[in-house]
């Protein structure tokens, strides 16, 4: 089997990181709850964790460095944070139902700054001119359907000069590509701990600099008296347990990238990326969305076949022993930015573990499906 879906889940991860989990799950209880062995050493866990984020992201109070469930959840907490019904939110061309549903569902008014893929400057003239009035802003920093790299420190510079606070998405980003939080100056930026930051499902980090609101309420193990959420990071996020096994295994993905050359992830999965793109090029009615030099593109390459459906593509595709994943990848306004709402795409996405010889083999499997429609 070779699997490329990383931008839904990355399978393959540091072996370190199912130790931990299996350990938290034999040591561990509840994090600040209990002045007991397991008790401490589960804040302990949780505490070495937070500080790892804080220290990779360049998070100046690892307080402001909250643990969430998935990058969802995070984005549920910005939004909630941030927009008010019928407030203005403008949002990428490229952004997740995980922002569309949760900004519908508190009646915002949403403008998308569409552009075309792979074009930085575009990007930023949507966004330029979108800006003004809004009352918040969010964009993804790389597209999970087509791995366009929007220029984040551009767009939170605009965001600044207009002053919108922003909330970033680096769902596809996080872990791969270095992001400077305290230099990037956003209001909120969320992710996933299972896709690039190579930790278990059921894990999320969301980074504030801005005031919040929770969306979960309940136990913190601090101000137990009150029935009120405490007011201080990042007790007033974290209500109930922690998912601590999720943590742990999360500190030891985190450790591993932290272990690598800052753009090592990035150039590694870009020349998967492009290895593939040359190999499959000229395959006849096949179009590919690529960013020819990768300069906008990373981790990620949606291919769309004029003979064959996404879906029953990428079925075919499985049976072979190519994991990929096909449609609009839950994120159709990027499928309606870029045209392909109709058919959606089949996604290829790669990780640190991904091998060129695997993109080799894929590359030919995809041919012979082909060729044998
Ligand atoms: N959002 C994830 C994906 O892109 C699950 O596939």
């Amino acid at each position: 089997m070779v699997y490329l879906d990383c931008a839904a889940t990355s399978l393959q991860k540091p072996q370190e990181v199912s130790y931990a989990v299996s350990r938290a799950m034999s040591t561990m209880a509840s994090p600040g709850r209990g002045c007991h062995k397991p008790a401490m050493l589960a804040a302990d866990c949780v505490l070495n964790c937070r500080m790892m984020l804080a220290s990779y992201f360049n998070v100046p109070e690892p307080e402001s460095v909250i643990f969430t469930y998935n990058a969802t959840h995070g984005l549920n907490i910005a939004i909630n944070s941030l927009v008010s019904e019928g407030d203005r939110v403008v949002i990428s061309g490229y952004e997740h139902n995980s922002v569309t549903r949760p900004l519908k569902a508190r009646g915002a008014d949403v403008h998308v700054a569409r552009s075309e893929l792979f074009n930085k400057s575009a990007a930023l003239e949507a966004f330029r001119k979108a800006l003004p009035g809004a009352k918040c802003a969010v964009c993804s920093h790389v597209s999970n359907a087509f791995g366009f790299i929007l220029p984040i420190r551009e767009i939170s510079a605009l965001c600044h000069q207009s002053g919108v606070p922003l909330i970033v998405d680096a769902s596809q980003s996080a872990g791969a590509i270095p992001l400077d939080f305290a230099q990037l100056d956003a209001a909120f930026i969320a992710m996933p701990g299972h896709k690039g930051l190579l930790g278990p499902q059921g894990t999320g980090v969301l980074l504030c600099n801005s005031e919040v609101f929770p969306v979960l309420y309940g136990g913190t193990g601090s101000n137990s008296a009150t029935n009120l959420m405490p007011d201080f990071l990042p007790d007033r996020l974290e209500a109930g347990t922690h998912n601590v096994a999720g943590i742990a295994g999360l500190a030891q993905g985190v450790k591993f990238i932290i272990s690598k050359p800052s753009d090592a992830i990035v150039k590694h999965e870009k020349k998967l990326c492009s290895a593939l793109a040359e190999k499959i090029s000229g395959i006849p009615d096949l179009k590919l969305f690529y960013d020819e030099g990768m300069n906008m593109q990373s981790g990620v390459l949606s291919v769309m076949s004029g003979r064959i459906g996404s879906d029953e593509l990428a079925e075919k595709l499985g049976k072979a022993g190519i994991c990929v994943r096909a449609g609009l990848h839950c994120a159709p306004t990027a499928h309606e930015t870029v045209g392909t709402i109709e058919e959606g795409t089949v996604r290829f996405s790669f990780s640190p573990f991904n091998t060129l010889s695997e993109v080799d083999y894929a590359g030919d499997v995809l041919k012979k499906v082909l060729n044998t429609l």
